[in-house]
Formats: structure tokens, C-alpha cells, sequence
């Protein structure tokens, strides 16, 4: 075996070895610009289904297909090159069987180049999970609000929030961390249970909307950017992007429209003649027809 330089790369095992070191700081990324912003600050990148939503304007994120999920999260592994980038697979691609689940796993993996996928569902995705794991490919969780699953659920409904909610997430956690998990993602989860399932399993839980008990933290980037029209109420926006973006639209159409762009300095001259000089008239530069004979 000859050896390659390993790029710096954060792998599976590196965000398990978080826990309790530090808090684990995450967001989603679909594009290889920010995705290069994100990775100076983020231990992981989650391209994550929610790109169905987000870039693609879906009502929810059954629609999205494994290409999709491939296009965008080869874009994210050329932007990040420090991070941990893991991919989501998408509804329909590994619930049927853990061979079905490898197949379509082993195809993000080879032409996205990603470290891990994350699959939805807890005890139900163990077996798949541990399948996955032994097979080479590392797998992040996500139970509680399971977005995939929002046709049963009957919408995005906070989880764990009564007492008798809280044995089956707990066990869903604990099957996942036994099957190999190398993390796990609770979404809309109540910060109660999310600390005592922090507590209890050896691998990090992940929080979106889950407490500050969770060993990290991950929200959508266009969501805390402020650029998602509608958030959910545990999002914080840390930016205010849709405004800034339609400020420089609204200022673009303007000077389009008022001749002020583009000006001088956002034109190609001529290279061969003298700076200011004024361009030769269309008529001047024409050939001169060839005769026929
Ligand atoms: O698809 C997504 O963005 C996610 C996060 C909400 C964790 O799964």
C-alpha cells in the first residue's frame, strides 16, 4: 500500500472524541462558497436534505433525490477542507434493506468523497447502521422530529415533551450508539430529555432545536443566516442576509436602470490602443468585402 499525505480532513471517530472536550459546532452547507467559510469555524458540515427545502423550495424533504444529495455535497467537499463533511441520505434510499442502504450509501461516498451519511429513525435504522459501520462506512443518527418521516408525524412536531415520550427516544439513542453511531442528531427534542440522553450514550448528540445540553450544536446556514423567509422557533438568526441581498439588488436595478452601471471602470478598453482615447467608430474597424470575380 503506498501512502498519500492525509488531508487534514476531521474524521468519524475524531468528532466521537469531542465529547465532553468540547462543544461540537455544526451547520449545513449546499455550496462550495460557504461550505469554505463554514469550514474555519465548524468540526462538521452536514450537507444535509433540508437543501430540498432551502435551495429548491419543497414543502418538505421527501421529494429529494440521491443525486441531488450527490451534486451538492461534491460542491461541499471542494469548499471544506478541514471539517468533516457528512451527506444525508435521502428518504427512499436506505429504509427498504441494509443492502439497499449500502448500495446507495457507498455511491455517495464514492462520488461525493464524504467522511460519513446520516440516516434517519432510530431503533428501526440499527441494524442498517450497524451494516453500514462494518462495512466501512461511518453513520451519524437523527431521532426525535425526523423530517422524512412528516407524512406519519403529521407535521414538524417538537418530540419527548411528555413524560411518556421519553422511554422510546431514549432507546432509539442507546440502539444507534450500540449499533456504531458515530454521533447523533436530536431534532426538536426537549432540553430535559435531550440532557439525559446526552448523559447516558457514549457517542455525542448533535442538537437542532434540542437544548444546550446536547454535546453540539447544528442549525441550516441559510436559517441562522436570516435568510429562510420562515424558521422554526429554536433558531437563532445571527445574520440578516435576506435583507442585505435584496439591499444590493434593489441597488443594482437601480443604477442599471439610471445608466449608472456599468461605468468606466467595469469595461474592457481596447489593448492596443491609448488609455482614453476614444474607440474607432464600427465603420472604421469594418474589412473591406472581398470582390467577387
Ligand atoms: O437536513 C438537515 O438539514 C438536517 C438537519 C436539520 C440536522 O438533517
Amino acid at each position: 500500500m503506498s501512502l498519500h499525505p492525509l488531508s487534514r480532513r476531521l474524521m468519524a471517530p475524531e468528532i466521537t472524541a469531542l465529547k465532553r472536550v468540547k462543544p461540537i459546532v455544526a451547520l449545513t452547507a449546499y455550496h462550495a462558497h460557504t461550505a469554505a467559510i463554514a469550514d474555519k469555524y465548524c468540526d462538521f458540515l452536514l450537507v444535509g436534505d433540508s437543501l430540498g427545502m432551502v435551495m429548491h423550495g419543497f414543502e418538505t424533504t421527501v421529494p429529494v433525490t440521491l443525486e441531488m444529495m450527490i451534486v451538492q455535497g461534491r460542491a461541499v467537499v471542494r469548499g471544506a477542507k478541514r471539517a468533516l463533511v457528512a451527506i444525508d441520505m435521502p428518504f427512499g434510499t436506505y429504509e427498504e434493506s441494509p443492502s439497499v442502504a449500502f448500495r446507495n450509501a457507498a455511491r455517495v461516498m464514492k462520488e461525493t468523497d464524504c467522511g460519513a451519511v446520516k440516516l434517519e429513525g432510530g431503533r428501526r435504522m440499527a441494524e442498517t447502521t450497524r451494516y453500514l459501520v462494518e462495512r466501512g462506512i461511518p453513520v451519524m443518527g437523527h431521532i426525535g422530529l425526523t423530517p422524512q418521516s412528516i407524512n406519519v408525524l403529521g407535521g414538524f412536531k417538537s418530540q419527548g415533551r411528555t413524560r411518556d415520550e421519553w422511554a422510546a427516544i431514549e432507546e432509539d439513542a442507546r440502539a444507534l450508539a450500540d449499533a456504531g453511531a458515530f454521533a447523533i442528531v436530536l431534532e426538536a427534542v426537549s432540553g430535559p430529555l435531550a440532557a439525559r440522553i446526552t448523559e447516558q450514550i457514549p457517542v455525542p448528540t448533535i442538537g437542532i432545536g434540542a437544548s444546550s445540553h446536547c454535546d453540539g450544536q447544528i442549525l441550516v446556514m441559510e436559517d441562522m443566516l436570516g435568510l429562510s423567509p420562515r424558521v422554526p422557533k429554536f433558531v437563532k438568526k445571527f445574520g440578516a442576509v435576506a435583507t442585505a441581498i435584496e439591499d444590493a439588488i434593489r441597488s443594482y436595478a437601480e443604477d442599471v436602470s439610471e445608466g449608472r452601471f456599468p461605468a468606466e471602470e467595469h469595461t474592457y478598453g481596447m489593448k492596443d490602443e491609448a488609455k482614453g482615447a476614444a474607440p474607432p467608430s464600427p465603420q472604421a474597424t469594418k474589412k473591406p468585402k472581398k470582390l467577387s470575380t
